[in-house]
């Protein structure tokens, strides 16, 4: 059997579920540190990675049911079509690994074709909430009696370069929901880097990405007239609050979210309604603001085919195959390691 093994923390829940957890002192302390620098720099900024605590990844799951938020169901719709063909490319049982799995909704498209081929199966979520993990990893292995989960409450770097990443079967990786397009180009393709150098020749992975568009589309996506988007943004703020002892009065704040075409992205920024002084009791700091001000939030890149081929070959992969969905929005692409 392949599996990721962290023996001395892995804590049982049951079983066939076991968990790891990232020490939290760990997680704490680059949350401040990150805070006070983001907040001190030029262009304030606070990384994307914070968004998803507890209300957060609660906001997010929220934001894939917008009707202008179309990535999540552009995808289900592929993995409906073509999980069955994407997985008869592989000969023998199969090992998921999953970056970044979130309520795991749509990786059960995978993991119920997988068991109609094989008696068992592995599947290893990685992600950094540990709330949002234990659910669905609870929820997974409580559905498929022949599913035996571990998983992981880390980052994906720390996982990935554990070296303790010890497989046998045949593993094929999912980076879903356009997760990828959360990193800046340099870190995603060291990230791809990390993934290939961590498996091995033959082994794969399910690369989601959203496709480049029309501005008008892709910024109502990030900016719905609900405000939900708005609120998963405010909610950095809140979490400063909550966690840092910050004092933000989060209605002084608009979310903006702007596409810029030539560097295919859309980014997301909170913008200061008036100049404020913030105290941050926690790092013992100020957070100064001139009217009009912004924190940037999020990067989410968008991807033409010939990006995704040029990211594949950067970091050891090849791309084999692309789906697209039925209004050609959103792509997944199975990136082989040669
Ligand atoms: C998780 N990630 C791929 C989402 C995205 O589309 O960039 C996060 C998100 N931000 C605003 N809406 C959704």
């Amino acid at each position: 059997m392949r599996s990721l093994s962290l023996p001395n923390q892995l804590t049982p829940i049951g079983e066939r579920l076991l968990l790891y957890r990232a020490p939290a002192p760990r997680q704490t302390a680059s949350f401040g540190d990150d805070v006070r620098a983001g907040l001190s720099a030029l262009q304030k900024r606070v990384s994307p990675r914070y968004f998803y605590d507890e209300l957060g990844s609660a906001l997010f799951e929220a934001i894939c049911f917008l009707p202008e938020y179309y990535l999540t169901r552009a995808e289900t719709e592929i993995l409906e079509r073509f999980a069955g063909t994407i997985l008869a490319r592989f000969k023998g049982p199969i090992d998921l690994i999953e970056f970044g799995s979130g309520s795991a909704r749509k990786t059960r498209i995978l993991i119920g074709a997988l068991l109609e081929r094989q008696v068992q199966a592995n599947y290893h979520p990685i992600d950094i909430s540990p709330s949002a993990l234990i659910d669905s990893s609870m929820a997974l292995v409580a559905e498929y009696e022949r599913l035996h989960v571990t998983a992981y409450a880390d980052d994906y770097f720390e996982v990935l370069s554990s070296a303790r990443l010890s497989t046998s079967d045949r593993v094929l990786a999912l980076f879903l929901g356009s997760n990828i397009g959360n990193y800046e180009p340099h870190e995603a393709e060291a990230l791809l880097c990390a993934m290939s150098a961590a498996f091995k020749p033959g082994d794969a992975l399910l690369l989601g990405t959203d496709l480049k568009k029309s501005s008008k589309v892709l910024e109502l996506a990030y900016n719905d007239p609900t405000g939900v988007t708005a609120a998963f943004d405010k909610n950095l703020l809140g979490r400063i609050n909550r966690e840092l002892g910050g004092h933000f009065d989060l209605d002084a704040f608009d979310h903006v979210a702007r596409y810029d075409v030539v560097r295919g992205v859309v980014e997301s920024f909170l913008v200061a309604r008036r100049g404020q002084t913030v105290p941050i009791d926690a790092l013992g700091m100020e957070a100064r603001f001139v009217a009009s001000e912004t924190i940037h939030t999020e990067s989410s890149y968008k991807f033409a085919a010939d990006d995704v081929i040029r990211l594949a070959a950067r970091s050891g992969f090849r791309v084999e195959q692309r789906w697209t969905d039925s209004e050609e929005r959103f792509a997944v692409s199975l990136l082989v390691i040669e």
